[in-house]
């Protein structure tokens, strides 16, 4: 018997929480229910297939269940899934990564976005015997409580800025700061002393998507410099999606740290936190910087993450020149469309990323992406997902596309973009 989307999403509120394991998966009225992947595609429980844009909030970067990462996934399995103690491909892991982020000089494998930031902020803390913490308004880092503070993603959707339960003895600490704003940090470290470290995502993925402004990046790399703080690159979204090195590479600026998750497995748990050697060699157990996991560095998301780098190192030339004459092709289509239908309307795009918001000003900031009508873009979403199009289903996420989209997909979803966008306009 096959069970409707609407059943399944009635059996799982009874058993769980608003019927999803994270916010970001529900939407109205109800989400459908996956039950296989391949390649750019997935099918739901009731067998409808759709060309999918989510791709894992980013991670599948080379897409669904492919070839390369599978094969060295299901020998790893066969030899055993969790050790505990060190291994040998942990040590190739960690080569591969300080390979490819020249920042980088030791790296800890962790096993989520959130655990690498919070680790990384923890060695801010450590390194420098500050308190504070600056982040930039809806950047998103994970959801613990010193990032948690007019953070993106799923927070920026509901409204929270700080979470019921949440400390504000803890996020008192976190100083927020307008992103592509660099008089507002140079004020904020005026005014505060105790800064032990700044965090920013050096493309903001979790307002939509924004760009940072030309020198943004650069002044804050100079100011941090200069004030002797460390700079935390969080490169969970970008690392290996913007290039083979991340948005530190793409940019060329050298942060202090670096946060990597998402793409690093291409969607096996699997995250990693790296920066310099003296920072690092504070962690545990040789430093009192406090941090461990049972599941880090577990083989099975390691053979992932090997499989995952060597692939995207042996393809890279071709791979990210792809990723951006299709999302070019993609956002310039999107654009005359729009154009031609008098919808009023920004995109942003990098590499292989992009957004699109139904507002007449630049989305530059936190601010200038909330006034954009998000009401339009859950039309668009929901004509999209009819169309058998899934982008994630919020205006402050991201379209990713991945190595396995075709051109014909690409063709394809334009047509239903054409279609979308008329439902916007109506
Ligand atoms: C930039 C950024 N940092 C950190 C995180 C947290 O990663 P995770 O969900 O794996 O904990 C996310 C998640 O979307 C993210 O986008």
């Amino acid at each position: 018997m096959i069970l409707t989307n609407l059943q399944l999403f009635s059996e799982s509120k009874k058993v769980i929480p608003s019927g999803v394991n994270s916010p970001v998966r529900y939407f109205e009225p109800y989400p459908f229910f996956t039950k296989n992947s391949n390649g750019a595609y997935i099918w739901d429980e009731e067998n409808k297939k759709y060309i999918d844009f989510c791709n894992g909030y980013g991670a599948l970067l080379l897409g669904h269940r492919r070839k390369e990462i599978i094969q060295a996934v299901s020998k790893q399995i066969a030899r055993g899934t969790l050790y505990c103690t060190p291994t040998k491909s942990e040590i190739e892991l960690s080569k591969l990564i300080i390979g490819n982020y020249p920042s980088i000089d030791k790296v800890r494998l962790v096993n989520t976005g959130g655990e690498a930031t919070m680790t990384a902020i923890r060695l801010a803390r450590g390194f420098t015997k500050k308190k504070k913490i600056i982040k930039f308004e809806g950047c998103y880092h994970g959801a613990h409580d010193s990032v948690l503070v007019k953070a993106g993603s799923g927070s920026a959707h509901n409204g929270i800025s700080v979470s019921d339960g949440g400390l504000d003895e803890v996020s008192k600490n976190t100083l927020v700061v307008q992103y592509n704003n660099v008089q507002d940090l140079e004020q904020t470290l005026r005014k505060n002393k105790d800064v032990a470290g700044v965090i920013v995502e050096p493309v903001l993925a979790n307002m939509g998507l924004i760009l940072p402004t030309s020198n943004f990046l650069s002044e804050i790399r100079k100011i941090t410099k200069e004030n002797d703080i460390p700079l935390i690159f969080d490169e969970v979204v970008t690392g290996f999606r913007i290039s083979s090195g991340g948005a530190q590479k793409h940019f060329r600026i050298r942060p202090d740290i670096t946060t990597l998750g998402k793409a690093l497995g291409n969607g096996f748990t699997i995250a990693a936190v790296g920066g310099r050697k003296e920072i690092m060699d504070l962690l545990s157990p040789g430093g009192k910087v406090y941090q461990a996991s049972t599941f880090a560095g577990n083989p099975v998301s390691v053979s992932a993450a090997i499989s995952s780098i060597k692939t995207i190192n042996k393809i890279k030339n071709k791979l990210y020149s792809k990723l951006e004459k299709y999302t070019l092709r993609f956002t310039r289509s999107l654009d005359d469309m729009a154009t031609d239908l008098k919808i009023p309307h920004q995109i942003n795009s990098i590499s292989s990323m992009f957004q699109i918001f139904f507002t007449t000003e630049p989305v530059v900031n936190y601010q200038t992406s909330k006034n954009a009508d998000s009401k339009k873009f859950q039309k668009l979403f929901r004509s999209l997902l009819r169309q058998g199009i899934f982008i994630a289903p919020s205006q402050f996420e991201v379209v990713f596309l991945s190595d396995s989209h075709t051109s014909a997909d690409l063709n394809r979803t334009l047509d239903a973009y054409e279609v979308a966008l008329k439902s916007v306009k109506n």
